[in-house]
């Protein structure tokens, strides 16, 4: 599988193995099979309440831990610098590994908090995980739903700069302005949600997708998650379904044409999954993958 080389060297690879479960389904198994079938980089949270699975996953298996990205996110309510730093060690204790190649702050802002409260928070959790990746808890440190402005207030005021942000992005949600102060800022951008979660299915275009699909032999997802990576995004993408897993690795023998990225790329706007960053944080325990 192709890998991405993040400005610190760190490589990950360009499909991530999502971890979210609200179906509650056998974790432990998926991961396995995942990784069986040629994975190595797991997208957890302690939301997901499946970092316990990544582990019994990767011991199952056998397969080196250096040879595997884990990446965990702490919650908002683990925020703020002794929370961040208790997060991270809960973790690491619940995976069973003693290094995190990624941590990532979930969400940038809870709603109803004044500027001055979300960005001395933000600045607090990111103290904590740069003092993690300093006695090396953690390789690289990031950001998920962060946009511009959210960023912009870590590049000013914080040492280490985010080396990620994983946002929801899909043909017909690319979130350009984030994913430009991304590029500019040699932050690496990860998309959820790149399958759209069955929601593109009857959006404008469809057919289009469809033609594409025939021609290169492919499904449409499998088009959807190639436009992510050659338009160097890395993608995550869960499935329950051994038939989906493995076609969600099999991109990489075929290239869209420059038009053909176009013309995606400037798809009307379909499948937002309905959170946004400033104004929608879940309530405590709640979750914003719903
Ligand atoms: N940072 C955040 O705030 C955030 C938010 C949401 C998600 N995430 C991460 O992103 C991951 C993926 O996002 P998501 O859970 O929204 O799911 P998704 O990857 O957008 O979609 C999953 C759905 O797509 C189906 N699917 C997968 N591959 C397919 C294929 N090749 N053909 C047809 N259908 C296919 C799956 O079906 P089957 O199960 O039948 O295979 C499943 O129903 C999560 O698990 C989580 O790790 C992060």
């Amino acid at each position: 599988m192709k890998d991405f080389v993040l400005n610190s060297g760190l490589r990950v690879p360009a499909v991530g193995f999502g971890t979210y479960n609200p179906q509650k389904q056998d974790m432990t198994e998926l991961i396995t099979r995942a990784l069986r079938l040629g994975y190595r980089f797991l997208d957890t949270a302690s939301l997901y309440e499946t970092e316990r699975n990544v582990g019994e996953a990767i011991r199952k298996t056998g397969v080196a831990r250096k040879d595997i990205i884990i990446e965990s996110k702490l919650w908002y309510d683990e925020m703020g610098y002794q929370g961040a730093k208790e997060a991270i060690d809960r973790s690491l204790a619940r995976i069973g590994t003693d290094y995190l190649d990624l941590m990532l702050i979930h969400w940038p802002r809870a709603t109803g908090k004044s500027d001055e409260d979300w960005k001395t928070l933000d600045l607090e959790t990111w103290r904590a995980m740069e003092e993690a990746v300093k006695v090396g808890k953690v390789r690289e440190i990031g950001c998920s739903n962060f946009l511009p402005h959210h960023l912009e207030n870590l590049l000013l005021h914080a040492d280490v700069k985010p080396a990620v942000d994983q946002l929801e992005l899909h043909i017909g949600y690319t979130q350009e302005a984030a994913v430009e102060y991304c590029k500019q800022h040699g932050i690496q951008v990860i998309s959820w949600g790149s399958l759209g979660r069955g929601r593109m299915d009857k959006y404008v275009g469809t057919e289009y997708v469809k033609e594409l699909a025939e021609k290169y032999g492919k499904s449409e997802k499998q088009i959807f998650l190639r436009f992510l990576v050659q338009g160097n995004i890395i993608a995550i993408a869960k499935a329950t379904s051994e038939e989906h897993m493995r076609s969600n690795i099999e991109i990489f023998d075929f290239s869209l044409t420059e038009e053909e990225m176009w013309f995606l790329q400037c798809m009307p706007e379909t499948a937002w999954m309905g959170e946004h960053p400033d104004f929608a944080i879940p309530a405590k325990h709640s979750n914003p993958d719903q």
